[in-house]
């Protein structure tokens, strides 16, 4: 059906007969003659039907938009003074001999351009198929197989093995809730659907495979975000017998390699390290974005004795923060600006957002709604301990510490955005140092997960520790504010695995019923081992520009967790729910 693509008609085949296939994109009248701009996944080429050719002339008098058509004609050079210099081939034309309607089609409910930002993300993923039609879908798309192609590669030959393993599996500790799938054969049993291959690519190393990769999808019913889905894919990784310096320097080879490859960017070697309370001092984040030059600044020691009692009843309190962000240019701020400012931190439970404006030098030049509250000497202090010169603003926050370090860190990034103050390019870094574990409700959570590794020998050194001061051997890489991958050493004795256990409330009992597989797998040979799982689509997403990774995966989910396009999730049959003994209970809504 045709001999090229649309977009390889180039000046090359000047002369030549071919054969085209693809969609109208536009057609014009012009005076007698017919242009039509035919798209295919290649590009764009003009085609003229001059009313000579009188049956295509015919044909093409009657193909509207998104028509699937053929075309047979000539190769030339456009007129003088006709070339289009925006595209690739725009100094030649399709003169065309033949015009062949393949499909017809309806108007489309949205046109295949750039206006597609005023369609709702609903009405674009109902109708999907149109949305990739766009130049700029099929071409990350595109990206994202030349990015997965590149990593299999490089996988396969350094000693990577791909195995695949199960989608019906069950719960294993990610953090997320789970997706569960009733069993029809086991009447009231439930499948999770994976949140992560984690247990099964550490029994591949106790399985002696040595090294493993997969591509792999994970489940992860969790709140979603623009760089967050409910199935989205890992590139899932495990070795035996690395450190976690080995391990991350063969992950830094694969992706400064891939970095020169798909997008021609020279990655630092070897990428920067940043232990885990260094990066939440100076950004209030565990994924700092590097690019965007503001710090916090602590100033805690300073506000001890204020009259101000939110900055002084935080700075005495030591689960508590008082810290500074200091804004370059920021006293032009207005009024309205700070407080919008003020209400996006309360967002992250900030109860307020002091600030000190720097208008002119000297005493007067300043203004804040603390002054009041603050001795000259400590103003003076903050000033020159955040290095404020005239025109800066600095911003305040007193509170729990995690509040701060979100508050902050969370203002940091909005008011570099709106100030233009991100710097271009790529930033990348290693945050290492994590602690094992984190308190929240309560309780204390694994920070990573909890088959992380301790940074201890022994049980007795680890057990020795406040649990909340022992770090682990864990890792993220951050890029450009974005955690792309995780991983870390794993624990591979049973003992040290149970004492972790049992301090994340887990009991020897529940953990033989729910690990028991592991917990047997590591007194059976478990050899040292330790890997790491990379987000491929904020990769891709990355890699290409785009802003959520809904747009590097050609069928996503939308906000809600659901499919417009096929209408997923669905009620079901009753006949199926009986087989699986399941009765739905009808709430009011
Ligand atoms: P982790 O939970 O950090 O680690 O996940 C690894 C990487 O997967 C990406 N990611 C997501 N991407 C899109 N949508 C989501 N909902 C989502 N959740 C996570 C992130 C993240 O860095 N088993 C461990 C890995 C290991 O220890 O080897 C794990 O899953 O980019
Ligand atoms: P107030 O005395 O409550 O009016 O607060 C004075 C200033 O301090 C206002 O600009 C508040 O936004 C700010 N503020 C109040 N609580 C906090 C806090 N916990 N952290 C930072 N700024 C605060």
């Amino acid at each position: 059906m045709r001999s090229h693509y649309c977009g390889q008609a180039t000046a090359d085949l000047l002369d030549q007969e071919v054969k085209l296939a693809g969609w109208v994109h536009r057609r014009r009248d012009h005076g007698g003659v017919i242009f039509i701009d035919l798209r295919d996944r290649e590009g764009l080429v003009q085609v003229v039907i001059a009313p000579e050719q009188q049956l295509a002339f015919a044909n093409a008098e009657s193909v509207r938009s998104e028509f699937v058509v053929q075309v047979v004609g000539k190769v030339r050079h456009r007129p003088a003074g006709t070339t289009n210099p925006n595209l690739h081939n725009g100094d030649i034309e399709i003169a065309a001999s033949e015009l062949t309607i393949l499909n017809r089609s309806e108007p489309l409910p949205f046109p295949i351009d750039d206006t597609y930002h005023e369609i709702g993300e609903e009405t674009r993923l109902h109708y999907r198929y149109l949305d990739i039609r766009r130049p700029e879908m099929l071409s990350r798309l595109k990206t994202r197989a030349k990015i997965a192609h590149y990593l299999r590669h490089y996988l396969d030959t350094h000693g990577f093995i791909d195995v695949e393993t199960p989608v019906l599996t069950r719960a294993t500790p990610e953090g997320a809730r789970d997706y569960l799938v009733p069993s029809r054969t086991r009447p009231g049993h439930f499948f999770a659907l994976p949140q992560s291959p984690q247990q099964f690519k550490q029994l591949l190393m106790m399985a002696g495979m040595d090294r493993y990769y997969q591509i792999v999808r994970c489940f992860r019913d969790e709140d979603l975000r623009a760089d967050r889905q409910p199935e989205f894919t890992q590139l899932d990784i495990e070795t035996s017998f690395l450190n976690e310096h080995e391990i991350q320097a063969i992950m830094e080879e694969m992706i400064r390699g891939l970095f020169k490859e798909i997008v021609d960017v020279e990655l630092p070697n070897p990428f920067p390290r940043m232990p885990y309370a260094e990066a939440m001092r100076r950004f209030g984040s565990d994924k700092p974005d590097l690019r965007i030059p503001l710090e916090l600044v602590d100033i805690a020691d300073l506000m001890r004795g204020v009259d101000f009692k939110v900055f002084a009843e935080a700075a005495n309190d030591p689960n508590s923060r008082v810290a500074a962000l200091r804004v370059p240019g920021g006293a032009a701020l207005s009024r309205k600006e700070i407080d919008d400012y003020t209400q996006y931190v309360s967002i992250f439970g900030a109860r307020g957002l002091a600030y000190i404006k720097i208008n002119a030098e000297g005493k007067e030049g300043l203004q804040s709604p603390i002054l009041k509250f603050l001795p000259e000497t400590v103003v003076n202090q903050v000033l020159e301990r955040t290095q404020a010169k005239v025109g800066d603003i600095i911003f305040f926050g007193a509170d729990k510490a995690t509040t701060v370090n979100e508050a902050l860190g969370a203002l940091r990034l909005k008011v570099g955005q709106d100030r233009g103050l991100v710097e271009a390019g790529w930033r990348i870094l290693w945050v290492v140092d994590f602690p094992m574990f984190e308190k929240g409700e309560g309780r204390i959570f694994a920070c990573h997960h909890p088959f992380t590794s301790p940074k201890a020998e022994t049980v007795e050194e680890f057990l020795q520790h406040d649990p909340l001061q022992v770090l682990a051997r864990a890792y993220d890489m951050v890029l450009n504010g974005s955690e792309i991958g995780g991983g870390s050493v794993r624990i591979n004795s049973s003992d040290m695995q149970k004492a972790v256990f049992r301090l994340l409330n887990i009991s020897d009992e529940e953990a033989e019923e729910k690990f028991g597989h592991l917990l047997t797998a590591m007194k059976l040979g478990c050899p040292p081992h330790g890997g790491i799982a990379f987000g491929l689509d904020r990769l891709v997403m990355l890699m290409t520009g785009a802003s959520s990774i809904r747009d590097v995966i050609a069928f996503p989910k939308t906000q809600t967790a659901s499919c417009p396009l096929m209408d997923a999730p669905s009620t079901v049959e009753p006949e199926q729910l009986i087989e699986l003994g399941i009765r739905v209970v009808k709430t009011k809504e």
